[in-house]
């Protein structure tokens, strides 16, 4: 039988990139120009390439999906602030490659208020940045860098001579301020993403079984984010058995799972450029052992109370401290510490065993951009809109100075949560992280 198909959440409107675009530049001197390079594509081998991903900033300023363009913003500019150039129409090349907007389909589908056909580059450029002395780029783009300065160079060399380094600013942190908080339409494709990746999770709970191979997983799970309409795997799928779990980005997923072992999952679907981003462990055969049980409710435990305490005004940085604490507790009560919680925290004795980050931001990337700290230093306080994970996870070495029942073992359990005006929303409450329920649905089939 087939799954199910869930409706799809309406796309981002060609009026709400623009009112992005409005708000970037409403930050910017009369005489900025911000050059803003999409993505191309990239050789996978020899003239195959890798499915496109457009640059997610690029992404968020304008919602164009084809390769090769460039935006420029303008503020002021009369005959138009938002100018675009884009892959020439070609109708041979369009026959081998789909088609192209072309400069009037970029105004007409994407609401620019100007483009080009990047065989006009050349002979435009040079007119369009007349007076804009404030170069705004993406400066951990090296090849945003060298089209600005190539642009720049092409555009004021015959005239001016080259401009001082000085007019070179640094737009990242405007357009990341942006994007890390989270607007109602964006808040909807995350929640389908998330929703999507937890009915990926919830299906593979239901197929697994001794012998299969981890990459038998991987692909019931990619086949549930792209037959919801999701683009695939937001990251590269992680399926650990065994051992293999306290490997923290894993991605061979080439063992058979084992009767008696867990396996963890972190996999997340891609919609529209948003990603969901889930850890699940379970028990390959559908019961957790005893001891299995108890390093699991270590964990779960440390995520339900960080979760809890999600609301305007919280802290990643806090978050990560309450954590640890939980945890800390969890080990000494197991007898994989010893001494007191304050003591096993001060001497970080508890990294032997969990030695990531709780949270990281998540939106058109997994790890997505956004500060974590004040200018001052001091964490950032949690705003309604912004999107995090909590993602607790034990990794149990296997030597000899462990109890054997819990050596080996990886553990971790991550949800998504946004945070709104009175607390918080789980994205990714689709799928059980209780033992029991786990258990029940992997019983029920
Ligand atoms: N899968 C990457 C992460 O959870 O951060
Ligand atoms: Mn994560
Ligand atoms: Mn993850």
């Amino acid at each position: 039988m087939l799954p199910e198909s869930l409706p799809r959440p309406a796309a981002i409107t060609p009026d709400a990139y623009a009112t992005r675009r409005t708000a970037l530049m409403a930050r910017l001197p009369a005489d900025a120009a911000v050059i803003m390079p999409g993505a191309s594509l990239v050789t996978r081998s020899k003239d195959s390439e890798f499915a496109f991903r457009q640059n997610s900033d690029f992404h968020y300023l304008t919602g164009i999906v084809e390769p090769d363009a460039l935006l420029l913003l303008l503020p002021g500019r009369d005959a138009g602030e938002a100018v675009v150039f884009c892959q020439d129409r070609d109708p041979l090349w369009e026959a081998w490659t789909g088609r192209r907007l072309g400069a009037a389909g970029m105004v007409a589908e994407h609401g620019v208020d100007e483009a080009f056909e990047n065989a006009e580059r050349e002979s435009q450029l040079a007119a369009l940045l007349e007076g804009r002395e404030q170069l705004y780029v993406a400066f951990d783009d090296p090849e945003a860098m060298a089209l600005a300065e190539q642009t720049y160079a092409a555009a004021t060399g015959g005239r001016r001579g080259l401009p001082p380094v000085s007019g070179f600013h640094d737009v990242s942190p405007l357009i990341h301020a942006m994007r890390q908080r989270k607007t109602p339409d964006e808040l909807a494709l995350m929640r389908h993403a998330g929703e999507i990746s937890a009915r990926a999770h919830s299906r593979i709970m239901r197929a697994c079984r001794p012998g299969l191979f981890e990459y038998q997983l991987q692909a019931e799970l990619e086949h549930e984010f792209v037959w919801q309409g999701g683009s695939g795997p937001a990251y590269s799928t992680i399926v650990g058995g065994g051992a293999n779990a306290c490997v923290l980005h894993y991605v061979e997923n080439s063992a058979p799972l084992n009767d008696g072992d867990l396996v963890l999952i972190d996999a997340g679907a891609e919609f529209d450029l948003y990603a969901g981003d889930i850890t699940r462990t379970f028990p390959v055969s559908g019961r957790f052992t005893a001891p299995q049980r108890e390093l699991y409710d270590v964990v779960l435990k440390a995520l339900e109370n960080a979760v809890a305490a999600i609301g305007p005004g919280a802290t990643l940085n806090g978050i990560h401290q309450n954590v640890v604490r939980d945890m800390t507790a969890g080990l000494i009560e197991l007898g994989l510490l010893s001494g007191s919680v304050d003591e096993r925290v001060a001497d970080s004795s508890y990294r032997r065993f969990y030695l990531h980050a709780t949270s990281h931001w998540l939106g058109l990337d997994v790890h997505d951009v956004g500060n974590y700290r004040r200018a001052d230093g001091t964490p950032l306080p949690l705003e309604p809109g912004m999107v995090l994970t909590v993602e607790p996870g034990l990794y149990i070495p296997d030597a000899e100075d462990i109890p054997e029942a819990y050596r080996a073992t990886g553990i971790r359990i991550e949800d998504d949560v946004a945070v709104t005006a009175d607390g918080h929303e789980v994205l990714t409450a689709g799928v059980p992280k209780q033992a029991a329920d786990i258990e029940a649905l992997m019983a029920n089939q």
